[in-house]
């Protein structure tokens, strides 16, 4: 198949990630028989360097004429101080909204070789494996009215009941497809958002009988989440709560690095690592790109219907680590790696499979 991919490298680390997700796309794409053409755009502090703009308009049109997105991350130290509309976030944020994702799917597993990369027992965390559906086109992060003086700010957070209904909608097909549990999180007991929130997500449960829902309050979801992660299945939350409860899950997994994403709704889905530009280790070769190769493994699965591609670059993933390679990052990582030679190890293992694959059949 010919497919047509806009990569946004972006700040801090994501050029370095970036370029080893698509190193991973094109040796799919050689070993599978598949055409994939990468265009590199601008986004982010690169796109205000260079023209002043965090999501320049050329940008924009070349995503939404795309087949998928693959970004790295956005923001850094050297845009904090601008104003909002010139901040590096801000593009990100338009670039959500002017694709219409209002889906953020952020998978949560343990690798069972990273049991004891966590700082939370191995015990607790192994056999972990949840999807947090964030919804990430609406909340706080957009409301209106909202303002800013040195005396007094405001942000607004609405929900409107199709707003609710289409992310939940999401959130319960996944369930039906996984091990039938949705928890939703909110926090009814306080605001009138999740209030209607928690109505809307409860009728639209009457239409999966199979799937048990449950509800949580955002606070003692946090420490659940930790307490005992095995078992949630599915995890359907607001822009906010999901941003944040998806960090937290990261340490389960055993780092931030590990975790990606794939945000839908749209004609073009986005597909990215959760973690930000890390400037703190920025160029020196230490980011894991493992969050953005597992990114790109959910493009070929969500965009292009690319499902063993999709897997034959998870298995890469998993057998890698299986064998003890890692960055920095990994605490207790047998094998020592930058950035680009683990992006090199998982391309080996992806080779190795492909030839075992051809030698034994399944
Ligand atoms: P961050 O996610 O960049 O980093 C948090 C910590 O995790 C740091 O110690 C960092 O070194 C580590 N880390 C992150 N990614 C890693 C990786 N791939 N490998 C190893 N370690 C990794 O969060 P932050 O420091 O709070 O934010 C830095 C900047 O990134 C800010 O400007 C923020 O707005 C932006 N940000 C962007 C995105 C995005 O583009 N999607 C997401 C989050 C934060
Ligand atoms: C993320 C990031 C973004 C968010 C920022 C950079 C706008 O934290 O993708 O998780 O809050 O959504
Ligand atoms: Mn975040």
């Amino acid at each position: 198949m010919q497919a047509r991919i806009v990569v946004l490298p972006g700040d801090g680390v994501g050029p370095e990630v970036t370029r080893e997700a698509v190193a991973c796309l094109r040796a799919v794409a050689e070993g599978f028989g598949h055409t994939f053409t990468f265009q590199d755009c601008l986004i982010g502090g690169a796109a205000v360097d260079a023209c002043g703009d965090p999501l320049p308009e050329a940008t924009l049109m070349a995503c939404k004429a795309a087949d998928a997105v693959l970004l790295g991350a956005v923001g850094g130290p050297a845009w904090d101080k601008h104003p909002r509309a010139q901040r590096p976030e801000s593009g990100l944020l338009r670039l959500r909204q002017g694709l219409g994702l209002f889906a953020n799917l952020r998978p949560v597993s343990v690798h069972p070789a990273l049991e004891d990369a966590s700082p939370v027992k191995a015990e607790v965390v192994r056999g972990t494996d949840m999807m947090i559906v964030r919804e990430l086109s609406g909340g706080l992060y957009f409301g209106e009215p909202r303002s800013y003086s040195p005396e007094r700010a405001l942000n607004t957070l609405p929900y409107d009941r199709p707003e609710i209904l289409r992310v939940a909608r999401v959130a319960f097909d996944l369930a039906r497809n996984r091990r039938q549990k949705l928890v939703s999180v909110d926090k009814a007991n306080v605001l009138e958002t999740s209030r209607l929130w928690r109505e809307v997500v409860t009728e639209l449960g009457a239409e999966y009988p199979e799937v048990a829902l449950t509800h949580a309050y955002v606070d003692s979801f946090a420490m659940s989440i930790i307490a005992r992660p095995r078992d949630f299945d599915v995890v359907l939350t607001e822009n906010l709560f999901g941003d944040i409860l998806s960090d937290e899950a990261a340490v389960l997994a055993g780092s931030l690095g590990l975790l990606p994403s794939a945000s839908l709704g749209g004609t073009v889905g986005l597909y990215e690592p959760i973690h930000g530009s890390a400037p703190d280790i920025a160029g020196q070769d230490k980011a894991n790109p493992v969050g953005t190769i597992l990114s790109a493994a959910m493009l070929l699965r969500h965009a292009l219907g690319l499902k063993a591609e999709a897997e034959a670059l998870e298995a890469a993933v998993d057998r890698t680590l299986h064998e003890g390679h890692g960055t920095s990052d990994l605490q207790g990582a047998k094998h020592a790696h930058g950035t680009a030679s683990l992006g090199a190890t998982i391309r080996k293992a992806l080779v190795a499979k492909k030839v075992l694959d051809v030698i034994l059949p399944s």
